[in-house]
């Protein structure tokens, strides 16, 4: 039974003795009228008072119940007002204390939490770093693949969630380079089929050195799948299409732009309009269309805008 039909209850059957004893006089009296009346007056009143002290008490409940809700489904440091002097004033005060602790210790939580994945970045940054500073042809390039995968992000309309995922794909998708030894890594001549062979691990090196850490398990697929094409010929994996993870796919566009437009040992960086045919040649085949068309607008927007789109590696 809901609070406030048992108030009215308690009220109506504390108001039934009076009542009831206001009838008995009236049938033992010669003029029942004024009697009765007094009786009616009397059963209308302790009804109207029933049903005001019964509001009384169940709105404040009420407003608990609702804060408790908020607290529940995570919206932390919610407030219940009770006015006056009451019991029920006093549990607000405690209830509105315990709902801003809860607020502060997640705001704690949080900040503690950002610290560490904060401290996480930072040493996956310092190890990309030591890969791109190996080499001063891919120099920078790390940060301007996840630059270019935001700004496709951004385009593609993705959440703030999804476009941190991308950016720190973009910074590590390459992290398994660290495992390749410099001999191939740095040679300045083409690669063996052999040597090509070992470069070709990175990905899977890659995924297996931030495997351990449970924060990067959404990026994995960056690091592992960028290298896979949309025709199904890339690798390690050789997955086709769709069933390429959707990051891998960002990330491979906007590194294919940075490998167009960056001077490496043996192919000086293309002029943008060419970078640009090179990029359509391989739709279909290494890009995904539908993200190489957002890549297209947001090369469009920048050249509208009149912002450098091209930053050549030095
Ligand atoms: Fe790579």
């Amino acid at each position: 039974m809901k609070i406030h039909s048992l108030i009215v209850a308690g009220v109506a059957v504390a108001a039934l003795f009076p009542t009831l004893l206001v009838v008995a006089m009236a049938l033992s009296s010669r003029d029942a009228g004024p009697v009765m009346i007094a009786g009616l007056v009397g059963v209308m009143f302790s009804a109207g008072l029933s049903v005001y002290i019964a509001r009384r008490v169940a709105r404040p409940l009420r407003n608990f119940d609702t804060a408790a809700m908020s607290i529940a489904r995570g919206k932390f440091g919610v407030q219940v007002e009770v006015a006056g002097d009451t019991e029920l004033a006093d549990l607000a005060k405690t209830f509105n204390y315990m709902s801003a602790q809860i607020e502060a210790y997640d705001h704690e939580t949080q900040r503690l939490y950002e610290d560490i994945e904060a401290g996480y970045l930072e040493t996956m940054v310092a190890l990309a770093n030591s890969i791109d500073s190996k080499d001063s042809y891919t120099r920078g390039h790390s940060q301007r693949v996840a630059e270019m995968a935001v700004e496709i992000g951004r385009e593609l309309k993705l959440t703030e969630r999804e476009l941190k995922q991308l950016r720190y794909g973009g910074i590590l998708h390459d992290i398994g380079k660290i495992g390749i030894v410099e001999a191939i890594l740095l040679k300045k001549s083409s690669l063996t089929d052999e040597e090509m062979q070992v470069m070709r691990q990175h990905p899977s090196i890659g995924d297996g050195i931030i495997q351990p850490v449970s924060f990067l398990k959404e990026i994995r697929a960056a690091v592992r799948c960028h290298h896979e094409w949309w025709n199904g010929t890339g690798y390690p994996d050789g997955l086709k299409g769709e069933k390429i993870p959707f990051i891998a796919r960002v990330v491979s566009v906007a590194d294919t732009w940075d490998a167009c437009t960056t001077t490496r040992p043996y192919s000086r960086a293309l002029p943008e309009a060419q970078a640009l045919e090179v990029m359509q040649k391989l739709r279909g085949t290494h890009l995904d269309p539908g993200i190489l068309d957002a890549f297209l607008k947001v090369i469009e927007k920048k050249s509208q805008s009149g912002a450098e789109s091209v930053k050549l590696a030095v």
